[in-house]
């Protein structure tokens, strides 16, 4: 008997997980990530790279003083990369490509830069970045002005 009890209770176990769906939790596509005036010149600001895959920096593009939000994502075979501060690069642990600050690629088999995401001035004053629109440099899209903005 207790034999029996036993295979039912595994029996409804097993059941009631297929009763229950099967939820996956994606983070926002749109964020913020504080004023501009949080992010001096030079700052590669990584505590959104878990949630967010994003590495927002203040730096330079093309003369200008810029912030903008780079993908975490190496552009070679998808590995993430890490910030090395005292490189100021970023590098890949796969299979060591290297890219500069602003995201340009300089060593390793990565083929072009990292890609940037949307970042905006919200209404609040806070920087907000949209994961859903992506401007790549070697197509030119890096002087699409909703690629960055001006500080
Ligand atoms: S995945 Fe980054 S260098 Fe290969």
């Amino acid at each position: 008997m207790a034999f029996l009890s036993g295979a039912v209770a595994l029996w409804t176990a097993g059941t009631g997980r297929f009763l229950v769906p099967n939820v996956v939790t994606e983070p926002p596509r749109r964020f913020k990530v504080g004023y501009p005036s949080d992010y001096p010149p030079g700052r590669v600001e990584t505590r959104f790279k878990e949630q967010h895959g994003v590495w927002v920096v203040h730096g330079e593009c093309r003369g200008q003083s810029q912030i903008y939000a780079l993908g975490t994502v190496c552009t070679h075979l998808g590995c993430i990369t890490i910030w090395q501060e005292s490189e100021g690069q970023f590098k890949c642990p796969c299979h060591g490509s290297g890219f500069y600050m602003d995201g340009i690629n300089f060593e390793g088999p990565a083929p072009r830069p990292l890609e940037r995401y949307a970042i905006r001035i919200a209404d609040d004053g806070q920087l907000e970045i949209d994961r859903g629109r992506i401007f790549q440099e070697e197509l030119g899209e890096w002087s699409d002005p909703d690629s960055f903005v001006v500080v």
